[in-house]
């Protein structure tokens, strides 16, 4: 019998997961089915119980309802519990194992296909909502000098900080800091991460022109456009890159959890870019 998966969002019309899982199984012979399948906004378990009913092996869970499926997890990887949401659920018997692919995603795109060691550099996060809370465990793995978090709302930024240095395995001598924007005068980083939704509204937080140290790594979390901050690092001289490498090595991760087998990303990279 063909094991099915899907993804679970409100909206999820424009989900490019079914296509990189597609994509994943046709290379690896995996015999599976992966939908994306809109969830109520107030019924998100039924749907996830339904799904189980007719035989979900696993899924994906995308915006609103990461946190949601935290919270039904039985069981969560440190990434997960660090994250507070729940990307990848595995169903099995004895409950529901949730875990977090979006921050391993990240730093493989940023270190394997982007080729940009994090390890010793000074890293900006901006954003300090889910998204930004999602990557910063990975993020700290692969110990930078420091993690300076940045954000609108500067309380947040703080919180996230107290919060991270209470979680084990972070690694005391990286050095954390947040607070809001007008803190980066004066600061240069290596790698900047826009984890804001400042993107989807057409915005540009307020940077600094010289945040950029030389030969820096700017990355957007969103794709399918040039954003105002990419447009911002390019003119500043830093390289750019967009997060569908991200989105694909994320739904990677996902893959080799329910299957056991790795997928190689870089064909399905490129034939997004192509589409
Ligand atoms: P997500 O799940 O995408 O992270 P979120 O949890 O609502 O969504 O967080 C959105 C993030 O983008 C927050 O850090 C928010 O800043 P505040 O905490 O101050 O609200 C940030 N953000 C949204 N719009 C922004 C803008 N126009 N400029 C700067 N930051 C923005």
């Amino acid at each position: 019998m063909t094991d099915l998966y899907a993804v679970f969002g409100n909206p999820i019309a424009h989900s490019k997961s079914p296509v990189i899982h597609a994509e994943f199984a046709r290379q690896t012979g995996q015999d599976m089915r992966y939908t994306a399948r809109l969830a109520p906004l107030d019924d998100f378990t039924g749907a996830l119980r339904d799904f189980r009913t007719e035989g979900g092996c696993g899924a994906n869970v995308t915006v609103p309802f990461k946190e949601q499926a935290h919270a039904l997890a039985a069981r969560h990887s440190p990434r997960a519990k660090a994250a507070g949401a729940v990307n990848t659920l595995i169903f099995e018997s004895g409950g529901w194992t949730g875990d977090n692919t979006d921050g391993v995603g990240l730093v493989r795109d940023v270190e394997a296909n982007l080729r940009f060691a994090l390890n010793g550099k000074r890293v900006l996060l901006l954003g300090a909502g889910g998204a930004a809370r999602g990557v910063i465990l990975p993020l700290l793995g692969e110990q930078p000098e420091c993690l300076v978090i940045a954000n609108r709302t500067a309380d947040k930024a703080a919180q996230l900080v107290d919060y991270f240095r209470t979680v084990p395995d972070v690694d005391e001598r990286t050095h954390l800091a947040g607070g809001g924007f007008d803190t980066l005068a004066g600061q240069h980083f290596d790698f900047v991460l826009n984890a804001t939704s400042a993107s989807l509204a057409g915005d540009l937080p307020p940077l600094p022109d010289d945040l950029f140290a030389p030969g820096a790594l700017a990355y957007d979390m969103m794709y399918g456009r040039e954003t105002p901050f990419m447009a911002f690092a390019r003119e500043r001289g830093a390289q750019v890159a967009d997060g569908l490498g991200m989105l694909v090595e994320q739904a990677a991760e996902a893959f080799h959890l329910w299957r056991g087998v790795r997928p190689s990303t870089a064909p399905v990279i490129a034939l997004l870019r192509q589409a």
